[in-house]
C-alpha cells in the first residue's frame, strides 16, 4: 500500500522530553490528514520515569480527543524502528546537566554560554553527532523507508552530519524560528498568518528574512522599522531574553535577522546579561530544569488531558506545527512551501554543495526540495554565514573522527571565541568535563 493511503507509524527518539505533549497535541489536530496508528516514544534508562509519565499523559490526550492512536514506549530503539514511516529525533545527550555545563564552561572563559551558539553549541555537537549517526545505522537496517526529521540541536549542524555521514538516510532538519517570525509578522500586520510568506536565507539559528510577501507584494522595506519598534513584543522564542533591534541595523542589512543573531550583533550586551543572570537565576539550562520539574509534576496528574499552558515557558513554541506540516505535506504530496534545513546543492553558491542550509523548500512525497532565493546575498550576510558554516564543517569532522586539531580550529574560527588560546582552554574543559560522552576523543 502507498504511504499516502495508510495511517503512519511514527517513532520519536527522546520521547520522554517535556516537549512531547506539544507534539501529541499537534498529532491530535492533524489526525484527519496525517493519521498515525502507532506512536513509539523511545528514551534511555536515565529517562525511563519521564518517558512513562509523558506516555501516560499522551494516552489521556488521545483518549480525550477520541483519536485512535496506539502509544508505545521502549528503551530500545531497535524495537521501535521496524516499519517506521518517520523518525523524529529530539534527544539531548547528557541531559540538561550537560547543557548547564556547556553554558558554564563558556562563561568561565569569558564567552557567551548558549545551547546551540558558540562554545556551548560546539560541545553539544561533539556529544550528539556520534549518537545520531548510530541512529542512522539502525535506520538503514530496520527502517530503510523512513525519513529522519531532526530537531536535535544544533539542528543544522547535526543534519549536515547526517547528510555527510549518515549513509544516505533521508534527513531534514527542522526548527521553530522561521514559523515564529512569520507568526509575529502576521500579528504586526494584523493579517492571517497564511497570507504572509517569508524568504529565509541562511543556516539554522543564523538566518535572515530577506523578503516578506503579503498577497504577492514584497513589503519588507516598509516593515523594517515596525519590526524594530520597542512597543512591539514577540517574535522571540522564550529562551532568549526580550530585546529590540536597532532599526538602522535592519535597514543596513536590508533584512530581518533571526533572534539568535543577537548573540553576534550584540555579543557584548548579551555577555553582560548572562553574567548578571548567572548569579541571579543561573544559566538557561538551570532555569529550564526548574520549569521541567513543574511540568512533570503537572504531567503526572491523572486529570490533566491536554498540553498545559506552562509548556510555553520553554523555547520550542510551534515545534509540533513545524514537524506536522512537514510530515503532512510529505504524506499527502501537498507541494507547499516550508522553511527547512536541507542540503545546499547550488542554492547558496558561496557555501559548499554538501552544506546544510535553512531556506524555503517545496515539500511533497519526494521530501523537501530547496527553491532558489530571490535576493542577492550581501557581503554583510555572506561573510558571517561562510565563517560559521566553516566552523560547523570543522566541528562535524571533530565530532565524527575525534580529531583534536579540527576541534581546536573550529572553536578558534568561531566569531564568539576571542582567541586561539581561549579556544584551547575551552576545548580542554569541554573534553575533560564531558569525557564520558566523548568516546571518540579517547
Ligand atoms: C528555541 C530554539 C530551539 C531550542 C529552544 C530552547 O526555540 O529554536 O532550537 O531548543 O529554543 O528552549 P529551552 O526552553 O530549552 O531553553
Amino acid at each position: 500500500m502507498d504511504k499516502g493511503d495508510r495511517a503512519w507509524k511514527l517513532v520519536v527518539i527522546g520521547g520522554g522530553s517535556s516537549y512531547t505533549p506539544e507534539l501529541v497535541d499537534g498529532l491530535v489536530r492533524y489526525h484527519e490528514s496525517l493519521p498515525v496508528r502507532e506512536l513509539w516514544l523511545v528514551d534511555i534508562e536515565a529517562g525511563r520515569e519521564k518517558l512513562e509519565i509523558v506516555a501516560d499523559l499522551a494516552r489521556r490526550m488521545v483518549t480525550k480527543a477520541g483519536v485512535p492512536m496506539d502509544i508505545r514506549t521502549t528503551l530500545d530503539r531497535r524495537e521501535a524502528l521496524p516499519g517506521a514511516d518517520a523518525v523524529i529525533t529530539q534527544l539531548r545527550v547528557g541531559l540538561l546537566e550537560a547543557r548547564a555545563k556547556d553554558e558554564r564552561i563558556a562563561l568561565r572563559h569569558g564567552c557567551i554560554g548558549q545551547e546551540t551558539t558558540g562554545a556551548g553549541g560546539f560541545a553539544k555537537a561533539l556529544r550528539t553527532v556520534p549518537v545520531i549517526l548510530e541512529i542512522c545505522r539502525d535506520m538503514r537496517e530496520l527502517a530503510p523507508d523512513a525519513w529522519l526529521v531532526n530537531f536535535t540541536n544544533p539542528a543544522g549542524l547535526v543534519t549536515e552530519a547526517v547528510l555527510r555521514y549518515g549513509g544516505g538516510v533521508p534527513c531534514v532538519g527542522v526548527c521553530n524560528l522561521p514559523i515564529t517570525t512569520r507568526m509575529f509578522i502576521a500579528r504586526l500586520l494584523n493579517v492571517d498568518p497564511d497570507a504572509v510568506e517569508i524568504e529565509v536565507v541562511g543556516i539554522n539559528h543564523l538566518h535572515w528574512v530577506t523578503r516578506v510577501w503579503v498577497e504577492g507584494q514584497d513589503i519588507l522595506p516598509d516593515l523594517l522599522s515596525r519590526y524594530a519598534d520597542p512597543q512591539q513584543r514577540g517574535g522571540i522564542p522564550a529562551n532568549i531574553p526580550e530585546f529590540h533591534w536597532d532599526p538602522d541595523l535592519l535597514r543596513s542589512l536590508r533584512a530581518i535577522p533571526c533572534s539568535y543573531l543577537r548573540y553576534y550583533y550584540a555579543a557584548d550586551e548579551v555577555l553582560e546579561e548572562q553574567r548578571r543572570a548567572l548569579s541571579a537565576e543561573g544559566t538557561r539550562a538551570e532555569v529550564v530544569m526548574r520549569v521541567e520539574k513543574e511540568l512533570f509534576e503537572l504531567y503526572r496528574r491523572p486529570d490533566l488531558r491536554e498540553k498545559p499552558p506552562q509548556l510555553s515557558a520553554r523555547g520550542g513554541a510551534y515545534y509540533s506545527e513545524v514537524a506536522l506540516q512537514l510530515l503532512e505535506a510529505m504524506r499527502n504530496h501537498r507541494l507547499n512551501i516550508q522553511t527547512l534545513n536541507v542540503r545546499n546543492g547550488g542554492i547558496l553558491p558561496f557555501l559548499p554543495a554538501d552544506a546544510c542550509i535553512e531556506v524555503n523548500c517545496v515539500v511533497g512525497r519526494m521530501g523537501p526540495r530547496p527553491i532558489p532565493v530571490t535576493t542577492e546575498v550581501s557581503p554583510a550576510i555572506r561573510g558571517l554565514l561562510q565563517t560559521v558554516k566553516a566552523y560547523e564543517e570543522l566541528t562535524i569532522e571533530a565530532a565524527v573522527h575525534g580529531d583534536w586539531q579540527s576541534a581546536w580550529m573550529a572553536l578558534t574560527l568561531h566569531p564568539l571565541v576571542p582567541s586561539a588560546a581561549v579556544a584551547k582552554r575551552l576545548l580542554d574543559d569541554i573534553l575533560r568535563e564531558h569525557a564520558p560522552y566523548l568516546p571518540q576523543f579517547r
